[in-house]
């Protein structure tokens, strides 16, 4: 199970505190674990529940609110507290964060203010035991953006397979986002075909929650979660910058790790996703025309401050007949290679023809073994082929 952060809030109206639960309730990376109605008891509700934070709403009583928010801050100095109020009192925003409130969110409180106040929030750490109750410690979500260096590098592949690898590992919730807007294919090679797209997410941006979000994603039986490309070609201009990057930040409360398919065009949308990504995978091959896009490539993100130190290059296909060796490549690039993906015509071309991951099609091929580090080398921990269980929800989809 994922990680999570445990909560626990008071509020004695009722008319605040259900919507509050509701949008805390959505968010998987939140452990509700007490809801209190009155103040007197919430002091012996942390003392019992031991949460990771506390949420405090103002509003029913100021006086007895900020003054709990004192009794706690001073027996527990290192609880994270959250003052709640939709008076718009500057003085009571001031006396609750006087009193010892670390955060300030005004009511209604919306998604995205409050997964990045719960992000900036300080955790307390617990030992190692993940699971609510014992004390959990974070997984920060991880962003990994997948760039091809030319047509049918292999990036798609790439992709799938690595989300698919990644979704075996318990601990990890991963989703992949085709933002290969026009001619994207991560659908055919999942054999998936969900009943939303990112145009349905960018047509209802504006109400967008963590309930519509999940909705908009289809599961594969890997485990891996897809957010298809748009069906209709004339959509694609439907989904902004701005769309993907609440997109993005959303996800990421619910999702340890996100693995964007993007184009080939260096769109708007493909530029945000390598701005939002924690590492750029740049797929290439020992090939010419492959490599001097590498080339081209690092000349524009290797000079951007922000996204130079986040870029690897993956070479994809090693094996197939070339003059270009490895060591060449690397000089002509000017940066080590991070990562090497053996040629399998057979395994892939099967995969891709079947609609599965490789898991599924050739669990112990090269290939797989070579994704599978990949994922650990990315995650440094668990990921690994995971065979038996692969085989047997496989067998199950593709007979
Ligand atoms: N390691 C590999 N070994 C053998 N074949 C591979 C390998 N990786 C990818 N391929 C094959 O290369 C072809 C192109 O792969 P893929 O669709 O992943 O590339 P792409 O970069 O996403 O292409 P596009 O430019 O269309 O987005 C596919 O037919 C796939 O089966
Ligand atoms: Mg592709």
């Amino acid at each position: 199970m994922r990680d999570v952060q445990r909560i626990a809030i008071v509020d004695p109206s009722d008319a605040t505190r259900e919507p509050l639960r509701n949008l805390l309730l959505g968010v998987d990376s939140v452990w509700l674990e007490a809801e209190c109605a009155r103040y007197e008891f919430f002091f012996d509700v942390i003392r019992q529940s031991q949460p990771d934070s506390a949420i405090v709403c103002l509003d029913a009583d100021q006086a007895k609110a900020i003054q709990l928010i004192g009794q706690v801050a001073a027996e527990y100095p290192e609880l994270p507290i959250l003052a709640v109020s939709g008076r718009n009192d500057g003085q009571a925003i001031l006396q609750a964060l006087r009193s010892g409130a670390r955060e300030f969110l005004t009511s209604p409180v919306q998604l995205e203010e409050l997964l990045t106040v719960l992000q900036r929030m300080p955790r307390r750490t617990r030992g190692t035991d993940s699971s609510p109750g014992t004390g959990p410690g974070k997984i920060n979500s991880r962003v990994y953006a997948v760039l091809g260096s030319r047509g049918g590098v292999g990036c798609t592949s790439v992709a799938v397979n690595l989300g698919a690898t990644l979704a075996q590992a318990k601990e990890f919730s991963v989703a992949l986002i085709d933002l290969d807007l026009a001619l994207g294919d991560a659908d055919v090679a999942l054999d998936l075909m969900g009943d939303y797209t990112l145009a349905d997410v960018a047509l209802n941006i504006d109400r967008l929650d963590m309930a519509f979000l999940k909705r908009s994603l289809c599961k594969h039986a890997s485990g891996l979660s897809l957010l298809p490309h748009p069906v209709q070609m004339e959509d694609c201009s439907l989904i902004r910058e701005e769309h993907l990057q609440r997109l993005i930040n959303l996800l990421r409360a619910s999702y340890t790790h996100l693995i964007l398919d993007l184009s080939k065009s260096f769109s708007p949308t493909d530029v945000t996703g390598l701005r939002m990504a924690d590492t750029i995978l740049v797929v290439a091959q020992l090939e010419l025309s492959s490599l001097r896009n590498v080339v081209r490539m690092m000349l524009t993100l290797g000079n951007d401050p922000e996204l130079a130190p986040k870029v690897q290059v993956v070479l994809n296909r090693v094996g197939t007949e070339t003059d270009i060796t490895v060591k060449k490549a690397e000089e002509i690039i000017g940066k080590p290679i991070f990562w090497q993906l053996p040629n399998d015509v057979k395994a892939m071309s099967e995969a891709r023809t079947c609609g599965v991951p490789l898991l599924a099609q050739a669990a112990r091929c090269k290939l797989q073994q070579s994704l599978a580090g990949l994922a650990q080398a990315l995650t440094g921990k668990g990921a690994r082929p995971a065979a038996p269980k692969a085989k047997r929800w496989f067998w199950q989809a593709s007979s």
